[in-house]
């Protein structure tokens, strides 16, 4: 019998249609593909989801309560095999419409720890997760704040980071393209993700 397709969910965190991350998105959504994949693209900037409201609704079955688009994107996230997420860097984190939709997911978070009761780190990260960040300056620390808020937001999916690709001194809508090494490496690890997932 055919294995079923892997589903892979890309989301796009840049409120850029046509920025550097999207630009490396559409490679990565490209190269999944390629790979026999199931991709569906999610653009954020698309959604109207609000932030996190501190209201704790979620603590009745681990549903936030808040009726937005958020909803379908959640039922997503939680049926994908793989994810890629991308985002620029916006002051030393994701951007905005990236972090709105992590602390939704605290509602996850709550029912995997308060709820379901789950020691911390015992789920097996079964999926496979890819980021793609840039950011315009060049700081060794660049990436470090977005990288530890992915790598949380990952683990409550049950996710493996299992690669990232970040990238410097890339400011101007287009610059990526000017580094075609950059769309290659993009490509191939969203090849990778589904070979692997
Ligand atoms: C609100 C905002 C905050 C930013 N903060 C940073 C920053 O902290 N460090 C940095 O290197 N670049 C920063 N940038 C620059 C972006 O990371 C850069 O322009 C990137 O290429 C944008 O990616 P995109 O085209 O995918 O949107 C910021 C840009 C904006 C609009």
């Amino acid at each position: 019998m055919e294995e079923s397709r892997k589903k892979v969910l890309a989301v796009y965190g840049s409120p850029r249609r046509k920025g550097n991350t999207s630009l490396l998105l559409k490679q990565a959504v490209l190269g999944a593909r390629d790979a026999g994949a199931d991709v569906e693209e999610v653009v954020l900037r698309d959604l109207k989801i609000s932030p996190c409201l501190e209201i704790y609704g979620c603590m009745q079955n681990g549903r936030c309560v808040i009726k937005d688009d958020f909803q379908e994107l959640y039922d997503k996230l939680l049926a994908c095999d793989a994810l890629i997420l991308a985002s620029p860097i916006f002051f030393y984190s994701v951007s905005a419409h990236t972090k709105i939709l992590i602390d939704r997911c605290q509602s996850l978070w709550v029912k995997k720890y308060w709820i379901d009761k789950i020691p911390p780190g015992t789920t097996p990260l079964m999926k496979k997760g890819l980021f793609i960040s840039v950011g315009a300056t060049r700081g060794k620390k660049l990436f470090d704040g977005a990288l530890l808020t992915v790598r949380y937001f990952f683990d409550v999916l049950n996710i493996d980071l299992a690669e990232v690709l970040l990238y410097r001194e890339l400011d101007f809508e287009g610059d990526v393209l000017k580094h075609p090494e950059y769309l290659e490496k993009a490509c191939a690890a969203g090849k990778n993700l589904v070979l692997s997932a």
